[in-house]
């Protein structure tokens, strides 16, 4: 398979992981016979600093010809007293915007020997694995332009939703479940909204396409609740962009670190965005000691979702899994008796066992 990958890596660490998403891929694409060709570009501080805008036309220009987008993060100090228009932010939100991603998905898994690492129990982030398909173009964020009246006393924000908007995310709910557990959960507060009153009614109208996926109603109060009190009762849930962006931060909490989470937010035609949940990390910025699995693991949802590579996206996904079980663990992890790594090594353990899996080769000790 021939694919044409943009990749922007923006700032702080998202320059250092995007590395690590690259030497994944050269390393699928030489053990399974497929050729991905990257190209660069800046979106950000970076771009700010390069170009005067956060996000510059040639960056949008590439990123619609591309088979699929790969993006570090973006963000820091150095642009945080920026007007609004100058944010590296606003980066972000105008690339979905561009490419029209109405639809994120953050997969949440317990990592087996991380279970400590999270602020809940063990025993109730044990066996955690669901997906949160949350809408991403819609709703409180976007509707018409925020208001200040009465001498900035009164405010106002629109929350708004079009019928087909809520269908195709619904679709995306209803379809992941079909391809994990066949459990939809979707979240609304339909006591109270409007909008929500529409999303459930589109909810139960699109049930009979889906006889073999079980669903339920949640309102967000709930779910809140229930997410960090019994998260195992989710397989996918599907939500509003609010309503999501909260939820999926909540739940981040179940793995123990950011820098464990990946992202993926598509548009109707499969061209898709792929990103790590984490930002720019300052803090740790250059140092060499950032956690590489959020962006690797988005590299396995792109080659899942964009490229339909199941089985390539499955050893990614396996190799991450193997090199944690081994012990080895980044700063942001603590892992008992395990072994600190860096950026590079952490990388570097992921590439062995991707390319001795293939060579069946897979005896301990050749790649840790
Ligand atoms: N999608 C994005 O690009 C995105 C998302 C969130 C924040 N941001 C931006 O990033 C900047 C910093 O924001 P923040 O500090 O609130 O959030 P952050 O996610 O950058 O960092 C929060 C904490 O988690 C740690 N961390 C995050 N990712 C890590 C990784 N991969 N490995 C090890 N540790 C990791 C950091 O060191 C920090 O202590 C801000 O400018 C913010 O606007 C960007």
């Amino acid at each position: 398979m021939k694919k044409h990958i943009v990749l922007l890596p923006g700032d702080g660490i998202g320059k250092e992981v995007i590395h690590s998403a690259k030497d994944v891929l050269h390393a699928i694409a030489e053990e399974y016979n497929h050729s991905f060709n990257f190209e660069t570009h800046e979106i950000g501080g970076a771009a700010i600093d390069q170009y005067g805008t956060p996000l510059p036309e040639t960056t949008v220009d590439a990123c619609k010809q591309a088979d699929a987008v790969l993006l570090g993060a973006v963000g820091g100090p150095k642009w945080d007293n920026n007007p609004s228009h100058l944010r590296p932010e606003r980066g972000l939100l105008g690339i979905r915007k561009a490419l029209d991603l109405y639809a994120n998905l953050r997969p949440i898994k317990g990592f087996k020997n991380l279970l400590h690492a999270s602020p809940l129990k063990e025993e109730v982030v044990a066996g955690s694995d669901l997906l949160i398909v949350r809408e991403l173009t819609g709703g409180l964020y976007f509707g018409t332009p925020s208001e200040r009246r009465d001498n900035g006393n009164f405010v106002v924000d629109t929350l708004a939703y079009s019928r087909q908007e809520i269908e195709r995310i619904v679709d995306k709910g209803f379809q992941a479940a079909q391809g994990r557990h066949g459990r939809l959960t979707s979240v609304d507060k339909a006591n109270v909204l409007e909008s929500s009153k529409l999303w459930r009614e589109v909810v139960e109208e699109k049930k009979a396409q889906y006889p073999d996926v079980f669903v339920e109603h949640v309102l967000v109060d709930a779910a809140a609740m229930k997410l960090i009190t019994n998260p195992t009762q989710f397989d996918v849930i599907v939500t509003e962009n609010l309503f999501g962006d909260i939820l999926s931060d909540e739940a981040s909490v179940l793995t123990g670190s950011l820098g464990m989470l990946p992202s993926a937010s598509l548009n109707e035609n499969g061209v898709g965005l792929y990103e790590p949940v984490h930002g720019s990390a300052p803090d740790i910025a250059g140092k060499g000691v950032a956690n590489p699995v959020a962006m690797i693991l988005s590299t396995a949802l792109m080659l899942r979702y964009s490229f339909q590579l199941e089985n390539e996206a499955k050893v990614i996904e396996d190799a991450v899994q193997s090199v944690l079980d081994a012990g080895f663990h980044t700063g942001d992890l603590q892992v008992a008796d395990g072994r600190l790594v860096g950026t590079a090594e952490m990388t570097n353990l992921i590439v062995n066992y991707i390319r001795s899996q293939n060579a069946s080769k897979c005896i301990a000790s050749c790649y840790f």
